[in-house]
């Protein structure tokens, strides 16, 4: 079968490393009239438009799909790094904190998915509308039924997105609908696995939902099944309000916090990613990095349910893998634009301003980072997964007169993730091909 070729022209922006507190110039390129060239949907070459252009033999820049995205900015595809699909339909429900807002309206939504229909249909929606919002990669949280992971990995493998998702697992402290047991959560993730972990794009994350809803054993039977593949993941919540860390001290007098109790059953290590992670020693961060954890930094959804501001700072001072995160639906939206713009606020909170450089790093190559996925996506290196997105700078009136008084890219980018959001999303591609809009 002969290749297929594909050529883009735009503002291309990627980040090789974490430009840190200093905002390191060396930690991205820019190509201002740039180009990518994508081979058989993976990154043959990224750099200034002339120069790739001038190294394609004249035969395949014929045969190539071009794709004109000239003055739009073209960034790999934004990682987010906790989402439940199940909550596409709550999202926006006023509901107190995090405790009664579960009760009141998370789980009687994911109860819904018995019904393999719903399950099917809000799939089919997310994955359109992650899309429609410049993100290609997710950890994405099922529900506990099995076949709510199914829908799941159907509808990310019809657009050929790179995708972790799991079944949840809660055995305890939850509607009896939602309940299952140590070893039917054993049984039924084993069977997820073999089903579709590595099955193209796609992993499969382990998903103990948090310690309240987990007994001891079947958070044992968990660390059991992680441990017995290295390549498998493994995602849940940690830190993220008071009365949770409260409860989790009176369920579990037994360990010495609520991290020792992830520590403990084997929970804490390479490839697993917990959420929020605000209310943290610095002792616990520096735990979490030893171990090879990450965190997701959730901000719309720590502000909506008044959790708490997550410490990026701190966190990446002690050296912790942190991705951005949507946590939709206790976050307010897919937009991880406006996360980002969220992100920089909660930063504000610990008098340490999130530059735009760090920024757009977190939502790409930092995601990545923290799920482990840095192999395959997150930069435009060549040989990885050609999935990005196209933002249009000026994509409202507003945007447009601000942008007109800025004076540098690190400006640009700045307003754009302050005043940006899915209005700027002008096309995302997967392995090259444009997928949406569709
Ligand atoms: N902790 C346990 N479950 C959840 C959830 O569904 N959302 C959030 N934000 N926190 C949780
Ligand atoms: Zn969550």
């Amino acid at each position: 079968m002969s290749d297929t070729h594909v050529l883009i022209r735009g503002q291309i922006l990627h980040y090789l490393n974490d430009p840190g507190p200093a905002d390191d110039p060396s930690a991205w390129e820019f190509f201002d009239d740039g180009a990518l060239w994508i081979t058989n949907g993976h990154i043959r070459a990224a750099g200034p438009w002339a120069a790739i252009r001038a190294n394609m033999p004249p035969a395949i820049r014929d045969a190539a799909t071009f794709h004109d995205h000239r003055g739009k900015l073209v960034l790999p595809g934004l990682v987010d790094t906790h989402i439940h699909y199940p909550q596409a339909g709550v999202i926006g429900s006023y509901g107190r904190q995090l405790l009664d807002w579960l009760n009141d309206y998370t789980f009687p939504a994911e109860a819904r998915f018995a019904d393999y229909a719903v399950a099917e249909k809000t799939a089919t929606f997310v994955v359109d509308r992650l899309l429609a919002h410049g993100t290609t990669t997710a950890s994405v949280f099922a529900t506990v039924h099995a076949h709510s992971v199914d829908a799941f990995f159907r509808a990310a493998e019809a657009k050929k997105l790179r995708m972790l998702c799991g079944k949840v697992l809660m055995d305890r402290h939850c509607p009896d609908t939602l309940s299952d047991t140590a070893e039917s959560g054993r049984a039924d993730s084993q069977a997820l696995i073999e089903r579709w972990h590595g099955k193209g794009r796609l992993g499969y994350t382990l998903t103990p939902r948090f310690a309240p809803t987990s007994t001891r054993e079947q958070l044992q039977a968990t660390g059991e099944l992680f441990a017995s593949r290295p390549d498998l993941h493994l995602q849940t919540h940690l830190a993220e309000n008071r009365a949770e860390i409260d409860w989790v001290r009176q369920l579990f007098p037994e360990r010495s916090s609520y991290l020792d109790v992830y520590a403990h059953y084997g929970l804490l290590a390479p490839r697993t990613i917990y959420g929020h992670c605000i209310h943290l020693s610095d002792a616990e961060r520096h735990e979490m990095t030893a171990s090879g954890a990450a965190a997701a930094f959730c901000p719309t959804s720590n502000f909506f349910l008044g959790s708490g501001a997550f410490d990026y700072a701190a966190s990446t001072a002690a050296g912790l893998r942190v991705g951005l995160a949507t946590d939709v639906g206790g976050g307010t939206g897919f937009s991880l634009i406006r996360t980002l713009g969220q992100a920089y606020e909660a930063s504000q909170i610990h008098g340490t301003p999130l530059s735009a450089m760090r920024g757009w790093y977190l939502a790409t190559l930092g995601g990545a980072r923290a799920l482990y996925l840095d192999d395959h996506i997150g930069n435009f290196q060549p040989g990885h997964e050609a999935d990005f997105t196209v933002l249009d700078w000026t994509a409202t009136p507003e945007l447009a007169w601000r942008m007109d008084n800025t004076h540098s890219l690190a400006e640009r980018l700045f307003a754009l993730m302050i005043l940006g959001d899915e209005r700027c999303v002008v096309a995302t591609h997967v392995m090259g091909e444009r997928a949406s809009p569709g």
